[in-house]
């Protein structure tokens, strides 16, 4: 029970005071070395009355089976609902789970399975999950924890931020639920079947033979899990909603904070709820005090107030200012119940005219989608990885983040807030029916105070769209949307059917592809309704080739390939980049994903959507981004100069591109010049050079004069491996992570960009390797470590001179950890780090 402190201030002000020259949004991410949970440890604050333990640990995993009863624990002889307190028998706390397998949270079982070739599997990354595989299918899933005596006549509840899939929970043999969705939140109050001074068995049945996807899904318990504890008289659950609408005009912001308060006792009671709100460093900024008022036993009853901040901090892309609401409870006898919120104050506008207003500022939404796996773990992506890639897409100059196509996990969006990403916060199931409001209000519920969400998604191409039902469903879903959260607009992600169906209920159009005619058809038709492009591009390439094979699953990563629905990024950024009334748009992807290998299949088994691999490697057209979406100067040369490992190559005329945002590029080879170019707005430079080994130098210019040089170098063979993680430091929680990056170079220290070195990782220390991924959509090597004569090992090719492994810390075992890359014939690669 000791990480309950930490997690539950980690959205306090501990964090901001560890740095006052800081504002704690950006500081709480970067902090040396810890995870964002670690970063705000030591808070002075007196404990809440309110408990929230993190259950991620000691976890007990084993497959059942989806056809056969005697292979799944009895589940499915038709006894499981006879009599309550009965259900699993793996609830029987002298159930031995001496053949079940230690797991730790986040957790997918999927990323371990074999890969196999099935064409029914070509969307879901080609993992045996569905009907055919009833043995990998079903996942069990117990932990033991205790609920101390003096718990007895307080509230207990289980949070799940999320399972995959349909999964049914049981505590002391006693049903809790079933939960539908592999993407929503969940909750069970355990208040009457806890055992009480005792240990407590919890068992998930966790069913991922059905799909909700067309992409890798996983399986699994993959984010957290918690354990809340709380007076009778506390605040609901998702029960404090604050807005703050900047005025600019007048210097001050417009707050109003709705809490909802639960009794459930025999008993009424009289209470106040105070707000207080502290800025960045912690200093109190304004404090409200309702009246006293009763709440009859078992009731809940809401609170309004509402206060003027005066000259607020503003939160944006490039200044991610967080506030905090501490909201207390107080009765005659203290105080019941408190519970903090990060939120930040802005407003948001989308225009028919002029596009999207971000503080008053027009502002291109400059976004990326997103699927939620990563190399190596699959869809169990530690916390810290999060804030790695929403980094990573930072230096690409991207602004916004699309949750396509479900909810995502709450640790996506503490780096969006607190790095400073705006978010498209989407649903998974389009559809008014009970399931799938539920699954809408958890979602705003969860997510409303948000600074980083400013549109909520009710869907993605669904077939109704254009249609009166689609329309129907989608007003009731906007409904409930704007009744748990009036300040944010709804749209969808439409493919067609613009102007018609939903088109006409939703506050914003977003176009899915059908570039340039059809959007201005579009607007010209509707010049009175707000549009986007919620997705584009699709653009593929396999980062580091720049041929085509196909036998391989691999193209070239010129800015040249997409699907008959798709563009390059050329295309549609200048499509885009030239209509104002236009907000701007969402590549699809950021990030490679498992799953959808487009154009290819088999042995192809991850996407080529993304700008960055899998592993957060930047493919060419990562440049492109930043050279238009950053002010930063860039200049960057494709392909490699490297040819000469393939016969014939000398003299063969090849397409050199630079991706740059300067005005005049001129290309030397080998200190010839090969030309000089003008490179348009939003387009790229381009030269046909015969090839010859050495160095291609590119001096870009900007008002005549020389800015940058950038090179690209014959190299040398293979000579050694390097490694370099992206953090040297961690908390010691078994949660945080590290990405090592490695690379194999020649003698000189060059990445050599088409090595393909086998590296073997080990580790020593106070940590382990969760996972390994080199970018390659085609590999099939093991995501995971595997057993080798001493300890763990995991293996990787280099994938066009790159591979990483992710570390994690160990939890409460600070100390340095090694991990070492090793490959055949080359010098070997160690990378440090410690976690406290
Ligand atoms: C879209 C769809 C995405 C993805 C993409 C591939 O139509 O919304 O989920 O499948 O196509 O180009």
């Amino acid at each position: 029970m000791s990480d309950w402190p930490r997690r539950s201030f980690l959205k306090t002000t501990a964090a901001a005071s560890l740095a006052p020259a800081l504002p704690a949004a950006a500081l709480a991410p970067l902090a040396a070395g810890g995870s964002p949970a670690a970063d705000a440890q030591q808070a002075a604050a007196p404990a809440s009355p309110r408990r929230r333990e993190l259950l991620d640990f000691g976890w007990h995993f084993h497959f059942g089976n989806a056809d056969k009863p005697s292979l799944d624990f009895g589940f499915g002889n038709g006894q499981a609902f006879s009599k309550t307190g009965n259900l699993f028998a793996p609830c029987r706390l002298q159930f031995s789970v001496a053949d079940w397998e230690a797991v730790d949270l986040p957790h997918d079982w999927a990323v371990a399975l074999p890969f196999v070739n099935d064409p029914e599997l070509t969307s879901y990354g080609f993992k045996p999950l569905g009907r055919d595989y009833p043995a990998t299918s079903i996942g069990w899933y117990r932990r033991v924890f205790d609920v101390p005596a003096a718990a007895r006549g307080r509230r207990l509840a289980l949070e799940f931020d999320g399972v995959f899939r349909d999964s049914i929970a049981a505590l002391n043999g006693n049903y809790l639920g079933r939960n539908f969705s592999g993407y929503a939140p969940f909750r069970y109050d355990i208040t009457d079947c806890a055992r009480y001074g005792h240990p407590n068995v919890l068992v998930l049945r966790v069913n991922a033979t059905e799909h909700e996807g067309w992409f890798y899904e996983g399986a699994g318990i993959y984010r957290h899990v918690w354990l809340v504890e709380t007076e009778p008289l506390h605040i609901a659950p998702q029960g404090v909603y604050i807005t703050a609408e900047p005025d600019a005009a007048h210097g001050h912001a417009a707050v109003a904070v709705a809490t909802e308060l639960d009794n459930d006792q025999d008993s009424a009671v009289r209470c106040r709820v105070v707000s207080t709100i502290l800025d960045a460093h912690g200093r109190e900024v304004l404090r409200l005090r309702s009246p006293q008022l009763t709440l009859g036993p078992w009731s809940r009853r809401g609170f309004r107030q509402t206060a003027r901040l005066d000259h607020p901090e503003l939160w944006s892309p490039d200044h991610p200012y967080l506030y905090h609401l501490v909201t207390r409870v107080e009765t005659d006898a203290g105080e019941a119940d408190r519970e903090e919120t990060e939120f930040g104050v802005r407003s948001i506008r989308f225009t028919a005219e002029r596009g999207f207003f971000l503080n008053g500022e027009r502002t291109e939404i400059q976004g990326v989608c997103n699927h939620q796996d990563h190399a190596g773990v699959g869809i169990a992506v530690p916390d810290r990885i999060q804030y790695y890639r929403v980094s990573r897409l930072k230096e690409m100059g991207v602004n916004a983040y699309r949750t396509s196509h479900n909810p995502p996990t709450p640790a996506v969006l503490d780096a969006c807030d607190r790095l400073g990403m705006m978010v498209m916060d989407e649903t998974r199931m389009f559809s008014s029916e009970p399931e799938g409001l539920s699954q809408l209000a958890r979602l705003i519920r969860r997510d409303r105070n948000r600074p980083c969400v400013v549109l909520w998604s009710i869907g993605n191409e669904e077939p109704e769209q254009g249609t009166p039902r689609g329309a129907r469903i989608a007003a009731s879903m906007k409904r409930l949307a704007r009744r748990l959260d009036p300040s944010r607009p709804v749209t969808e992600a439409m493919n067609y059917g613009w102007g018609y169906g939903l088109s006409e209920v939703v506050d914003v159009q977003g176009f899915n592809y059908g570039l340039g005619p059809r959007i201005d058809a579009y607007h010209r038709k509707f010049p009175e309704k707000p549009c986007f492009g919620s997705e584009t591009a699709s653009t593929f390439s396999t980062r580091g080739i720049y041929t085509y094979q196909p036998t391989r699953g691999w193209l070239s990563a010129y800015d040249v390939n997409n699907p008959r629905w798709g563009a390059t990024a050329e295309e549609w950024w200048q499509v885009y980049a030239n209509r104002p009334y236009l907000a701007g748009g969402f590549v699809w992807t950021g990030f490679d994903y498992r799953g959808e290998p487009t154009p290819y299949a088999w042995p192809c088994i991850s996407s080529q959507f993304g700008v960055i691999d899998t592993c957060g490697f930047p493919k060419d057209n990562f440049y492109y981004y930043r050279a238009w979406w950053t002010d930063q100067p860039v200049l960057h040369i494709l392909p490699h100069w490297n040819w000469l490992q393939w016969p014939g190559q000398e003299g063969r005329p090849i397409d050199v591109w630079c991706h740059t945002n300067m005005e005049r590029v001129e290309l030397f080879l080998n200190g010839t010049s090969q030309g000089a170019r003008r490179v348009p707005r939003n387009g790229h430079a381009q030269w046909s050079v015969k090839f010859e080994p050495g160095t291609l130098e590119a001096r870009g210019y900007r008002g005549g004069k020389l800015v940058l040089t950038a090179r690209r170098e014959t190299t040398g063979h293979p000579a050694a491996v390097h490694a370099a993680a992206d953090l040297t430091a961690l908390a010691a929680d078994g949660q945080d992570a590290a990405v090592v990056a490695v690379s194999i170079v020649d003698a000189k220290g060059r990445v050599v960009p088409t090595a393909f070195d086998e590296v073997e990782f080990s580790l020593t220390g106070a940590g382990r390797i969760i996972g390994v991924g080199n970018g390659d959509p085609s590999s099939h090597e093991a995501d995971k470590p595997e057993p080798k004569a001493q300890g763990l090992a995991a293996r990787r090719r280099a994938f066009n001179g790159w591979c990483c492994a992710i570390v994690q810390s160990l939890r409460h075992q600070p100390g340095s950890m090694t991990l070492t890359a090793a490959a055949k014939g080359l010098a070997s690669a160690t990378a440090t780090i410690t976690s406290s």
